[in-house]
This record gives structure tokens, sequence and C-alpha cells, in this order.
């Protein structure tokens, strides 16, 4: 679902202790801010605008460079002033998308959180995430140490979603002489139906100083790119069509194998395979084992896919090279993409199909046979 985002990260960060602001201080190998901001990218957010103090818009033009999408505004002396600013900053173009607000003070943004919210959004003006409150509260008053009950109470979160409309009519509406310390809060105010998602103890706001060790940790340990490469070589023989990169293309020759020879996801499967080093194509689907004959070779790669996620990864990018002199490749690349990201569950940009030939030199040359080279580059788990 298309959506624009806004990211609050104009505050001083006072109770982070002094020192740059907490949203432009480093956080692994990236400013705070920029976690949040790659995450609402990667979730497919068309706009981000942030927030920014005025003194530091220097800083966070630098920390946020090379982003698409990405606008930066002064905020306010406040959160809500800041979050009005940005509001008032969104394009005119995009009126009917929802609009997700989110603190840069909670870097460990995920895709999942904002699908979360966004998908709450069918059946309320508003959507947030929130987690139980499961600690014992005490409030001292005087000499006595009270315990007001926990029942019932829950700890909002962000990002928080809401129909743009809803959100800008919202604000319009808050008295100013108050000040809101969530969106939720305001649009609850002008009458709106906010639901509640299941909150993440990851997304915690970084406030105080011992909050930065955890983040620290929890960053170096968070994800390894590991990437794989993989090769396949199948011979030309008599035949009407070839299979490669799961599309059928009409030609005058089909390629020889065991399974239907489709070199590219053979080549695919074995890059996959050892970005997470799960051994190759052939232990998996012996070519010995009848049940493997003509089978057709996308089950090979979504078994591969599926390995890679079942450990917990995700699959950032793929990159298939075809090496033949025939057939053209150029015409089928578009289909070749689409059918990859079907079955690798994977949005098209994050694949490359690519081909060559070998100005007639050796074997693809000589048209004995085709060849397919693959690199894919995965996220897992440390
Ligand atoms: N925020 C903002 N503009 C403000 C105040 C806060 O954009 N005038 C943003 C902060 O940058 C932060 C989020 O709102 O991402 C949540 O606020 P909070 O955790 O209170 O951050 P700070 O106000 O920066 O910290 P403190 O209250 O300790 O000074
Ligand atoms: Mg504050």
């Amino acid at each position: 679902m298309s959506f624009s985002a806004i990211v609050v990260a104009a505050g001083s960060g006072t109770r982070a202790g002094a020192g740059t602001p907490k949203a432009w201080r480093r956080l692994g190998d990236r400013v705070i801010a920029r976690w949040s901001v790659e995450a609402l990218l990667a979730a497919g957010a068309d706009q981000v605008v942030v927030a920014v103090a005025p003194d530091m818009i220097e800083t966070a033009r630098t920390a946020l460079g090379g982003l698409p999408g990405v606008t930066l505004v002064e905020g306010g002396a406040t959160r809500s002033s800041s979050v009005r600013a940005a509001l008032a900053a969104l394009s005119h173009g995009q009126r009917d998308q929802p609009v997700l607000v989110h603190d840069a003070a909670r870097p460990f943004l995920t895709r999942d959180h904002v699908s979360q919210v966004l998908g709450a959004l069918a059946e309320a003006e508003g959507a947030i995430l929130a987690l139980p409150q499961a600690d014992t509260l005490k409030r001292p008053a005087g000499a006595v140490l009270e315990t007001p009950s926990r029942e019932g109470l829950w700890r909002a979160q962000t990002p928080q979603a809401f129909p743009r409309d809803t959100l800008e009519a919202a604000y319009a509406a808050w008295p100013g002489d108050q000040e809101p310390t969530d969106d939720a809060q305001v649009v609850t105010a002008a009458g709106g139906a906010v639901a509640i998602c299941p909150g993440d103890p990851l997304l915690f706001k970084l406030t105080y100083p011992e909050d930065f060790a955890m983040a620290e940790r929890l960053a170096a340990g968070a994800r390894l790119v590991r990437t794989g490469q993989g090769f396949d070589a199948h011979r030309w023989g008599p035949g009407d069509a070839v299979w490669l990169c799961g599309v059928r293309i009409d030609h005058d020759q089909t390629l020889v194998g065991h399974s239907d020879a489709d070199a590219g996801l053979h080549a695919l499967t074995d890059a996959l395979l050892g970005a997470i080093g799960a051994g190759d194509i052939g232990e998996h689907f012996p070519p010995t084992d009848p049940q493997w004959r003509g089978a057709s070779s996308d089950q090979f790669l979504a078994h591969a896919a599926q390995l890679v996620r079942s450990r917990g990864g995700e699959i950032v990018n793929v990159d298939v090279t075809l090496i033949c002199e025939r057939p053209k490749i150029r015409p089928h690349r578009d289909a070749m993409r689409a059918r990859l990201a079907e079955i690798l569950g994977l949005r098209e940009d994050r694949i490359s199909v690519k081909a060559t030939t070998t100005e007639g030199m050796g074997f693809t040359g000589r048209q004995e046979g085709l060849a397919a080279q693959a690199m894919a580059t995965v996220e897992t788990p440390r």
C-alpha cells in the first residue's frame, strides 16, 4: 500500500544527556534518524518528511544524503509543532494516501510494523502500536508509595497511521495551549476511533543515556549481509522451445538436462544456497532421483528461497547473467524478472536479468550450450 511518512527528529534529547541531539547521533554504521527513514523507504513510502531542529538542518542533510523522496522541514519547539510543520510540507499530489508518523528516536522500525498499522486503517480512523503495561506501577506521594492499577493500560509506540484528512483536521482542531504526547491523542480528541496493534519491545524509544548502550548491542547484532554465487551450463539439443529463468521461449533447439534444464534458475538456486552455506542444488535435488526427471525448476528456486526465510533471512537482491548467442534474451527480460519475482516473493526492482554473448568464442559461442551465472545477496540474523 502506498503511503506518506513523517519522521519527527527535531527534539533536543534533553533526557538522553548533553551533546548532539539523539536523532543525529550514530548507532552502528548509521545516524539514528537514518535507520527509520531507510526502513520507511524499504516499506514503500512515497515520500518521507523529516522534521529537523533549525540548527541541525545541515547535519540532517548529510546524514540522510542519497535517500530518494526525503524532504527536510524545520521542526518546532514541541513534538506536536514539529508534526504540524511536517504535515504542511507533505506533497499536494498524494492527498489520498494515509500518513504514518514516526519518532526518529525509535530506530528499529521494520516493514512489518508499517504494514500492521496501515492494515489496521481498513477498520479504524487511526492505528497505533502499543504494548500492555507489564511492570507494576508506582507513584510516590509524599511518604506513601502508591500502586496505581496497571490494569488496561498500554504503552503507545510509533509508527501511528491515519488517513491524511483525519490527521490534518484533528491537528487543526487541537487547542493550541495544550501539548499532546502523541498523534493518536489528537485524533481521539477530534472523535476518531484509533485501533491498537501489537507493539514490539524492539521499537523502544531511545530516551535515557542507558538506552543507547542497549541499542548499540541490538544494532551490532541486528543483521549480517551475505552473498552467494552460482553457475550452470546445459548442452543444446533437438527441440522447439527452451526454459530460461522460468519463462518458456519458442526456439529451434532445447537445452538438454535431467530436469527442464533451466540454467538460469539452476544458477540462481545455487547462488541462494551459497549465500546461506546450504550446499548446492545437486545435494537438495539429486539428478539420480527419478522424481526430478523433467521437473520444472521453479520448485528448486522456491525451495532455496524458503530455506533462506526459514533461517530468518531476507533476500536483498539477485542478479542473473545468461550467456548465449541465441535466443535473444532482451525481449523476454521483463517476463523473466516478473516470473522470478513471483517465485522468490520479491519485488521486481530487486531482480536483475542480463544477457551476453561470448562473441563466437568458447562453447557458448560455438552454440554447443548455454551458460548462466547468478549472484544473490541475503540478510540474515547474525
Ligand atoms: N520531537 C520533535 N520536535 C520536538 C520535540 C520532539 O520532532 N520539538 C521528536 C523527537 O526528535 C523524537 C520524538 O519527537 O524523535 C519523541 O520525543 P522525545 O523522545 O521526547 O525526544 P526529545 O524531545 O528530543 O527528548 P527529550 O524529551 O528528552 O528532550
Ligand atoms: Mg521530548
